[in-house]
């Protein structure tokens, strides 16, 4: 949650700053801000409530604010209703020191007592301003900058990215960082911050991730980066990949679109590279097939759409290996005193490797001795960082808030994990073990089929788009399928929708159809396709309108008890959710698009959750 960015080099710090939040809208979109310094102007700072297109206005309608170093913020609201105050950059009473937060400040309250009662005003309602308001009182005991920020660090608790200016150093950038996410970008001549890679990537691609406690100072000659006793660390630099036209929409209306279209590929590049004559090969796992045998149990752990592919996850998991699998929502998990030991292994899913809950989890279980495994799109982000063994997803950036090519690619990358231990176990056979490894090398040629054509979705979105509510019901792995469904629609379009598993109906939910409801029956698992027809027969007979998603092979006979048949092809069952997944994308896209919805940044929603 909130974007950050800063710069110092020889060139003007606005439109670099401007165009990386750009980049960073996706994070939080309540209000956004700049600040620069220069020698002769000092501090100058413009921010406003709403999206960036406000800012840019504001900032057109003056004189150009001058200074080649900088920092800009877009913010998704904590503490403090999104206004012009309480927008960032936020700076000290005297006009000292300006600064950028992401993150919370737990001991704000505390902090501003103390600096009220010593005579500061404040201005905003937020937990960050405490930030720069205490970092211009301890500059009346520390003439350098950096002593200053060390006196501040030792008093905050909570976490924060921190991007700092000062009135009287308009050469100088410092950055902080404690559980929130924060990179260093190192220019030619210039020097850069970031929350993630994609608001820098137009001006470099050499890059550093920032650790806990560690604090860099930036100015166009370099960076220096000191850790939590201020010692000097040297950092490990890292190459971006992928280059700018990644992060940008290429001619699509939305990120979503785009990215719900680029799957094939971003599965291409998960599934390929890990299978190698017929096998599934992690070259990058440091786990044998030794510590796989020891393994009790298997614990998934994530949130939101990362907890969805845990679902589908334990079904596939313990179908393959005949092992425990409990899938828990990380922000449960933490609190519930799990019984975890050194004898489980903890599947940390992530698409953003910072969700905090998902972070204090993987804490939780390292704590207890588990060997934690993570699969994450971040190449070098905090989970990614913090785990005993990693597996990235190669998706790619994902702008869109809500998740399509990273959901598919974790989907993939976990089934895949399953088969490998399965293997190590000796508990699937040949044959399956080599039908499932074909399946996986056809699936993005056959999820390509299933995208080639959007009409039916187009379709069946003009039809129902005014639904008040919209339930999802399946089986097995068609029941974890629905609650991404369920998710993706609600998430984009603000439709009320549940998913259910399908058995449960008549236990209660039932009471809710009438005529008229729309329900979204997922009957792509074969071996309970008869389950399906029974359930679907219940909810017709009391009038609702049921679109029914199965397989090519089942189309006909689903055809005939349905309302409508959306199909996909037909693969191993350990795999079809991954196909099954497109479908239900593409229909709460379209009703999204019919509601007139803000497709990728739906309201109240950021893409990378790093607050409780
Ligand atoms: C899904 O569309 C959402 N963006 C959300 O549920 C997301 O999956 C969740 O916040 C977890 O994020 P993560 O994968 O980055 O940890």
């Amino acid at each position: 949650m909130c974007g950050i960015v800063g710069f110092t080099g020889i060139t003007p710090a606005v439109p670099i700053l401007l165009d990386g939040l750009e980049r960073l809208e996706y994070r939080g979109y309540d209000s956004a801000g700049v600040a620069v310094v220069s020698p002769r102007e000092g501090l100058q700072i413009q921010k406003c409530k709403g999206r960036l297109q406000v800012l840019r206005d504001k900032l057109d309608s003056q004189p150009p604010l001058t200074g080649t170093a900088g920092i800009g913020h877009t913010r998704w609201a904590t503490h403090g209703e999104p206004n012009d105050v309480n927008s960032h950059p936020h700076v000290s009473q005297n006009g000292r020191v300006a600064i950028v937060h992401n993150g919370i400040i737990e001991n704000y309250v505390e902090i501003k007592q103390f600096l009220l009662h010593k005579g500061v005003t404040f201005r905003s309602d937020t937990d960050s301003e405490v930030v720069a308001q205490l970092l211009e009182y301890c500059f009346n005991d520390h003439t350098d900058p950096l002593d200053a920020v060390y006196a501040v660090l030792e008093r905050l608790e909570g976490a924060y990215a921190l991007g700092i200016l000062c009135a009287d150093r308009p050469d100088m950038l410092i950055a902080a960082r404690k559980d929130a996410p924060l990179l260093l970008g190192y220019g030619d001549g210039e020097s850069f911050i970031a929350s993630d890679a994609t608001a820098i990537i137009a001006h470099t691609r050499d890059v550093a991730y920032m650790a806990d406690g560690e604090v860099a100072v930036l100015t166009r000659a370099g960076i220096q980066v000191f850790d939590e006793y201020r010692r000097p660390v040297e950092k490990e630099r890292h190459f971006i990949e992928w280059d700018v036209s990644a992060a940008e929409k290429g001619g699509y209306a939305h990120f979503m679109f785009k990215e719900i279209m680029e799957q094939p590929e971003a599965l291409r590049r998960t599934i390929s590279p890990r299978l190698r004559e017929g096998q599934v090969a992690f070259d990058e796992l440091a786990m044998t097939a030794e510590d796989v045998r020891r393994f009790r149990r298997i614990f998934i752990v994530a949130c939101g759409s990362s907890y969805h592919v845990g679902m589908v996850g334990k079904y596939n998991l313990e179908k393959l290996m005949r092992t425990p699998v409990e899938v828990a929502l990380a922000s449960e998990f933490r609190y519930s005193a799990p019984l975890v030991g050194a004898d489980d292994l903890v599947i940390v899913i992530s698409q953003s490797g910072e969700t905090l809950d998902t972070m204090a989890a993987l804490r939780e279980a390292k704590s207890l001795g588990a060997r934690v495994l993570s699969i994450v799109n971040v190449v070098g982000s905090s989970i990614a960082r913090e785990s005993d063994d990693v597996l990235y997803t190669w998706a790619g950036p994902e702008i869109a808030v809500a998740t399509t090519k990273a959901y598919s690619t974790q989907l993939a990358l976990l089934t895949m994990l399953g088969l490998w231990m399965a293997r190590c176990l000796g508990r699937v056979d040949s044959a399956e073990y080599a039908a499932i490894v074909s399946e996986l090398e056809a699936l993005p040629d056959k999820l390509a089929k299933v995208i080639a054509s959007t009409d039916i979705y187009q379709y069946l979105a003009s039809l129902y788009f005014n639904q008040q509510c919209i339930f999802y019901i399946g089986r097995n792995l068609d029941y974890a399928l629905g609650l991404e469904g369920s998710l993706k629609l609600k998430e984009i379009s603000y439709i009320h929708s549940e998913s259910y598993a399908a058995g449960e109906l008549k236990h209660g939910t039932i009471s809710l159809i009438e005529p008229g409801s729309l329900v979204m029956s997922l009957a792509t698992y074969a071996p309970l396709l008869d389950k399906a027809v029974s359930n679907i027969a219940e909810v017709r007979s009391r009038g609702a309108d049921v679109v029914v998603l199965t397989t090519e092979e089942h189309a006909e006979r689903m055809g005939s008890i349905a309302s409508h048949v959306l199909t996909v092809p037909g693969t191993h069952p350990v795999l079809q959710p991954n196909l099954g997944v497109v479908p239900l994308q593409l229909f709460a896209y379209y009703v999204a698009l019919h509601r007139g919805c803000d497709i990728d940044k739906p309201k109240n929603l950021a893409k990378s959750v790093t607050v409780e």
